[in-house]
């Protein structure tokens, strides 16, 4: 295990500096890619024992972020969760280009720096991802989906699926008649099953195939992306 996870660093970092921004994944793919992660990216380099370069958790409290409420005339929200500030910032160009609002999923208790590291197979990001039903407790304020008729939901890829605090977030919602639009940054897995996971966990809405970004994903790339929506 030590050694898969070793050489799952080695080559989600080797892949996140070639990986393209906007791969398009099906909402429902064969292969689940829970499983797929974890055996074929161990195979995707040979070496590589190095600390993964994760920086401390991004959780920066800044009302405007949070400030989410409906009555704001606004129809699209999005929803995001992020561990080191990459998917928050693809979720600010979406709000930016949607006019829409933004909701920041933040856990009742923050992930660390050691919390995150996928070298540790008794790290709490390990320990929640092997366990399909872990619900990491939602910390930030509720958030009401009055108003909205459309919501965009973010999260980074952990081992090849959503973290588990987003099908904690789902399941507390309500999405009847509201589309709903999943998207994701990573290193260089795809979507995989997380969108249909979310879907399935939430159990209403109208969810749309989902979407993958790299780090680089640019204001253009995002642009494209929701043009094609409609
Ligand atoms: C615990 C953990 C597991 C990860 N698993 C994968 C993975 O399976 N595939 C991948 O390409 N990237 C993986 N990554 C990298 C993240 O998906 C990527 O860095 C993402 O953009 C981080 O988003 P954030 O900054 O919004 O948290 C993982 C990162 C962490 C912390």
């Amino acid at each position: 295990m030590k050694k898969t996870v070793s050489i799952m660093t080695a080559g989600m970092l080797l892949l996140g500096l070639t990986a393209c921004s906007g791969n398009t994944a099906a909402l429902s793919p064969a292969v689940s890619e829970s499983s797929e992660s974890k055996e074929t990216q161990a195979i995707e380099t040979g070496s590589g024992n190095d600390e993964p370069s994760v920086q401390t958790t991004v959780m920066e409290s800044e009302e405007s972020v949070q400030d989410t409420t409906a009555g704001t005339g606004k129809d699209v929200l999005v929803v995001y969760f992020s561990a080191t500030g990459t998917t928050k910032g693809v979720a600010e160009m979406i709000a930016d280009i949607t006019d829409g609002d933004l909701y920041e999923i933040r856990p009742a208790q923050e992930y660390t720096e050691a919390d995150l590291n996928w070298n540790d197979p008794d790290s709490r990001s390990t320990k929640e991802q092997d366990d399909k039903s872990a619900r990491p407790e939602i910390g930030s304020d509720p958030v009401s989906f009055d108003g909205y008729t459309t919501i965009y939901i973010g999260y980074p890829i952990w081992w090849g699926e959503e973290p588990r605090i987003m099908d904690t977030f789902v399941e507390a919602h309500d999405f009847s008649g509201i589309t709903v639009i999943p998207f994701c940054t990573s290193s260089s897995s795809g979507i995989g099953r997380s969108g249909t996971n979310l879907a399935e966990n939430a159990g209403s809405g109208n969810w749309l195939e989902g979407q993958r970004f790299g780090a680089g994903a640019s204001v253009d790339d995002l642009e494209s992306w929701i043009s094609g929506l409609q």
